[in-house]
């Protein structure tokens, strides 16, 4: 018997299991067999086939489920299509009920609910009964608010329809609570699709939709694997909410391109933990012990690369080594255990090979001296050090308990290295000079950023990321739009304009025999590329006829080709110091903009007229309008303010709105003045850099404009301007690496295109799908622009001693 002296040094402790009594209950109260959870009711896989869900933690089963195939799904989504006037009619009081009821009842049982998940997924009991099952609750209660407060707070938005949701297996009942419960908040039916590994929390869940009474086709459940999620993006449904891996995102995102069906989606990571020389060592550790070790590593947000200060790397690395060596590896259901079971084979084999993989590329490996049990699939924690930043450990993503430590010696530098990365999911920053952190967090290209903490999460903070870490918000206001359709999202299709021929406008046609057409000027030059601040030739030599709206020539301008697209991207890239502006500078740019095109609005209404069309009182007004919306952008420039959360831990939670990067912005043809600023300068109001591709038939309105840029003070990479045939430059754009996001006005094909090319680096895209908009009309600006052009970062800063 070891004396109290020997305990207190080591702190060994004994087993502490939870009883898995209730849970093995539950599954015999079943025969260990589900059916899928349709239109309210329980019916078998129409071909009959199904699926094992085993305990990661002893290799044996626990109960079968049903392979849902394409009938099954069509049968779900069509009683998700029947529950869905309804829901969507009743009113956010009535569904706010609903979402507490279910947050209620998931407290009720919430033992039940995390002994099922641990004994599914191989989390240990700890995390599940004090992290997953609260915030699942907390998902639940905070979003019934939502549906109580919609129309009050986002008026004239309703919901997409028919969602149906993909799940990976880390957290199945966290991800299913912030899939379901936004949606079913703001108006949506859902069909949910959980991962194969990890189908039963969803099934208990189903059973407690029943219980509270939700009416029937709300929530669907459809068991099954890759072909069941498959079948389900294919499906007649409105939306596709996913998580999971990048190359299935990408295969979503390329099967839903030009469908119409909003896509939001939740990828990989590698993210970096920055470590400054005077954070204080003892937290760092156990924040690595939370940024890694937390659910076995098998997190999207883990922090699996240390970047240490160089001054004191040696130190954490001693210090991280010899808590390694305390901590637990075992069975999940004991409440002593630190780290459970890898969920299954598979994901334990691809651990074991990259951890060979980085050996074999020069790494040093350190795992503690003790073994993992050898029932059931565990691995130990390990540790990477001497890692080039470029190597297989450094870059892929390994979803398991496997951490790399590098160095660096200044700021500048731990910025570069952590955002070496395709991913920018999170990152966590340790430093005692809150100045310094605060400095640094922007600067990461990363969703979210915590401040001498990790892996934090709360529904009233949005969650998402930028690059292969995906796009779309979860949580929060801005995870509410994931579900939402904007007042404009209804419009009927657009009519093409028609140069040579009088213009298709929405007010005002010409009428026969309206003021004389002015006398057409002379062809007297081309109109360059605006490229880095300076107007300049197309690469290829070409040119284009402009013709104006009688079917005479007006002017030339150049025909863009590939070299001119990326020739735009790299000066926009270039262009930094705009990203860097102060919010008031931006301001002071866009009115300047706004005296300048005033200053020639005359010459703007000429041209026109000349090439629209239009009457000389409508094109008059068209640039009155673009005069008064610069205005306007110039005025929200520095009022798109962000918010700090409410969330429950000692923090703010402070959500930034940051510019999406470079951006491109394919403007619309018609309104070819007004479509061209209401298009390009929301994006350069918040920061942005933007690369467009002005009208088609009407380029000579953006060419006039760069002399109007010239004498503005816009910096030179800022807004940069390749005219030419929309076929041959927007795939270019929309296929860009260095491209962060696109937005595009045009036709239903160019929108599908343009979704199609976004996936080779999954920048985020915004398509009108060819709808007809009016430029003049106010839905036209603001709001719904103002928040495709930023993308909320949220910055977790605990406080307290
Ligand atoms: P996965 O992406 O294949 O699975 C996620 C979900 O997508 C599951 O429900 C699965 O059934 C479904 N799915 C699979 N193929 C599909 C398809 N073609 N169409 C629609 N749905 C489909 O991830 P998997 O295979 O479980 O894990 C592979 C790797 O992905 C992991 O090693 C890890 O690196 C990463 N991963 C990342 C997650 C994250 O949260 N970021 C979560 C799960 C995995």
């Amino acid at each position: 018997m070891a004396s109290v002296s020997e305990i207190f040094r080591t702190m060994a402790y004994g087993p502490a299991p939870e009883s898995a009594a209730s849970a093995e209950a539950w599954l015999d109260e079943h025969g260990r067999d589900f059916g899928l959870f349709i239109g309210g009711t329980w019916c078998p896989p129409a071909e009959g086939e199904r699926l094992e869900t085993v305990n990661p933690a002893t290799g044996k089963p626990l109960a079968h489920v049903a392979q849902g195939g394409a009938a099954d799904v069509t049968a779900a989504v069509a009683a998700a299509r029947a529950a869905a006037p309804a829901w969507a009619a009743a009113s956010g009081h009535v569904r706010a009920r609903y979402l507490y009821a279910l947050a209620r009842g998931l407290q009720r049982q919430s033992r039940l609910f995390s002994v099922v998940e641990s004994l599914d997924n191989g989390k240990p009991i700890r995390e599940s009964r004090d992290i997953d099952i609260p915030l699942v609750a907390r998902h639940f209660y905070h979003h019934a608010g939502w549906a109580q407060l919609l129309a009050e707070r986002l008026p004239g938005y309703g919901p997409c329809g028919v969602v149906g949701q993909i799940i990976p297996w880390n957290f199945p009942l966290l991800m299913l609570a912030w899939k379901i419960a936004p949606a079913l908040a703001v108006g949506n039916t859902v069909v949910l699709k959980p991962a194969e590994f990890t189908p039963l929390t969803a099934l208990l869940f189903a059973e407690l939709c029943v219980q509270v009474g939700l009416p029937a086709g709300v929530v669907n459940v459809v068991t099954g694997d890759g072909r069941t999620g498959q079948a389900l993006v294919e499906a007649k449904v409105d939306k596709i909410a996913f998580t999971g891996s990048t190359e299935v995102g990408r295969h979503i995102r390329i099967a839903t391109a030009g469908t119409g069906k909003k896509l939001s989606l939740e990828l990989g990571g590698k993210s970096p933990f920055i470590v400054f020389e005077d954070a204080d060592l003892d937290s760092v550790v156990e924040g690595v012990v939370d940024a890694i070790w937390f659910n076995q590593g098998q997190v999207c947000c883990a922090g699996s690369r240390i970047l240490a200060q160089e001054s004191i790397a040696e130190r954490l690395v001693a210090k991280l080594r010899a808590r390694m060596e305390t901590l637990r590896v075992g069975d999940p259901l004991d409440k002593a255990v630190d780290i459970g079971a890898i969920v299954a084979p598979v994901q334990l084999e691809r651990i074991q090979r990259l951890v060979r993989q980085g050996e074999e590329e020069g790494a040093t490996m350190w795992q503690p001296s003790w073994s993992c049990p050898t029932e059931g699939y565990f691995y130990p924690p390990t540790l990477f050090t001497n890692v080039a930043p470029a190597s297989t450990v450094a870059q892929v993503e390994i979803f398991g308990p496997v951490v790399v430590l590098m160095t660096f010696r200044t700021p500048v530098e731990a910025v570069k290295l952590a955002n070496d990365t395709r991913y920018g999911l999170a990152a966590s920053i340790w430093s005692e000079n809150i100045n310094l952190a605060l400095d640094v967090a922007p600067k990461v290209k990363a969703g979210t950023v915590w401040i001498n903490c990790t892996n934090v999460f709360d529904a009233a903070s949005g969650f998402g990321g930028y690059r292969e870490s995906g796009f779309g918000r979860e949580g929060g206001l801005e995870g509410l739009f994931e579900y939402l359709k904007a007042p404009t999202d209804d419009a009927s299709p657009a009519a093409a304009p028609r140069p040579g021929g009088p213009a298709a406008r929405p007010s005002s046609p010409v009428a026969p025999g309206d003021t004389a057409p002015l006398a057409p000027p002379p062809i007297d030059r081309t109109a360059k590329l605006y490229i880095g601040g300076k107007q300049a030739r197309p690469d290829g030599g070409y040119a284009l006829t402009v013709l104006g709206y009688d079917g005479t020539a007006v002017g030339e301008v150049g025909r863009g080709n590939r070299k001119d697209i990326r020739n735009a991207v790299e000066a926009a890239h270039k262009g930094a110091s705009w990203a860097g502006a102060t919010a008031h500078l931006r301001a002071q740019v866009l009115y300047y903009v706004a005296e300048n095109l005033a200053a020639r609005e005359r010459e703007f209404a000429d041209r026109l007229a000349r090439l629209t069309g239009a009457a000389p009182a409508d094109a008059a007004h068209e640039v009155e309008a673009a005069i008064e919306r610069l205005y306007q952008y110039a005025a929200w420039a520095d009022k798109w303010d962000g918010a700090v959360h409410r969330t429950p831990m000692r923090n703010v939670t402070l959500a930034m709105p940051e510019p999406v990067g470079v951006m491109g912005v394919v403007c619309p043809d018609h309104a070819p003045l007004l479509g061209f600023v209401s298009t390009v300068f929301p994006p350069l109001a918040l920061g942005n850099r933007v690369v467009a591709i002005p009208s088609e038939p009407w380029p000579l309105l953006a060419t006039d404009f760069y002399q109007v840029l010239e004498t503005s003070d816009l910096p030179g990479g800022a807004l940069n301007i390749v005219t030419g045939r929309k076929a041959e430059l927007v795939p270019v754009l929309a296929a860009h690496d260095d491209v962060d996001g696109i937005w595009y006005f045009g036709s239903v094909e160019g929108s599908g295109e343009v979704e199609q090319l976004s996936a080779g680096n999954m920048k985020r895209t915004w398509v009108d799908y060819g709808r007809a908009r009016d430029w003049f009309a106010p839905s036209s600006a603001g709001f719904e622009f103002l928040r495709h052009a930023t993308e909320v970062k949220n910055i977790w800063v605990p406080y307290g001693e």
